[in-house]
């Protein structure tokens, strides 16, 4: 099985690039981050703060994630329950990262992240899937932008939407997520060592995929 890891910041392009280059591919998109806000999601519901971590792993035992795949869309269910759009919010966003830190949650997911790789070509998307998840990845990529850009993108999605947006309250929560991820003690978000470093700040969409393409067919 042919596997690409893409790893970076929130905003960075992971999943819009993520997702064009597994059908340019005939790949499967997998998009890890959908997985984690979904157990944040239950949490939210169950109105368990993500730093109550006993609540949190207790109610993992009451929560099953599973994928599914409409199209070439991955869906995600929660108990069954398709939550593809609710898990998108933005606090959801901002509260998965609080989750994301507990080795218990994290187990779960990895086993299935690793399941598909194993039996699938796959592009898949997240923080820790060149340096834990599949290490052995056949492609790395470390996508990043500069915080002030990434909240730029975030801000033209919401205002598209029709959301008000004040962009250094959402250039601030991106710094802080990132800090979150990079400085967590389990898998925190950093470069593999032997991960390709794309900076997207000044790159279209179309400029990043063909470049990862690129990167794939010189191997
Ligand atoms: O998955 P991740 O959080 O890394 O980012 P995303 O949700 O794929 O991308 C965030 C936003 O940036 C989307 O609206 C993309 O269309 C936009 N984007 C862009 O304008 N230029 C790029 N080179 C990459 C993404
Ligand atoms: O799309 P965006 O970059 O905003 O976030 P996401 O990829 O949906 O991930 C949401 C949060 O899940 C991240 O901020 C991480 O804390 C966590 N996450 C993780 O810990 N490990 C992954 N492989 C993917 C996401």
């Amino acid at each position: 099985m042919y596997n690409i890891a893409i790893d970076g910041p929130a905003g960075a392009g992971k999943s819009t690039i993520a997702k064009i280059v597994a059908k340019e591919l005939g790949f499967i998109y997998v998009d890890t981050g959908a997985m984690y806000r979904t157990i944040a999601l239950a949490c939210f519901r169950a109105g368990i703060k993500a730093d109550e971590s006993e609540k949190v792993i207790a109610k993992l035992d009451d929560i099953e994630v599973t994928l599914g795949y409409d199209n070439g869309t991955q869906k995600v269910y929660l108990n069954g329950e398709d939550v593809s759009l609710e898990i998108r919010r933005e606090e959801i966003g901002n509260m998965t990262s609080a989750i994301a830190v507990y080795e218990k949650v994290r187990e779960n997911m990895v086993e299935m992240q690793r399941e598909l790789a194993a039996k699938n070509d796959v592009v898949m998307d997240g923080r820790d899937i060149g340096t834990a998840v599949l290490p052995n990845a056949d492609l790395k990529i470390y996508l990043t932008a500069s915080s002030r850009t990434r909240a730029e993108r975030r801000c033209k999605e919401l205002v598209e939407k029709g959301v008000n947006c004040d962009i250094d309250t959402v250039e601030k929560d991106i710094i802080d997520r990132d800090y979150r991820d990079m400085h967590r003690e389990i898998s925190p978000l950093t470069q593999a060592e032997d991960a390709v470093l794309v900076d997207s700040s000044n790159m279209s969409i179309d400029e990043v995929v063909k470049e990862i393409i690129k990167l794939k067919n010189e191997r």
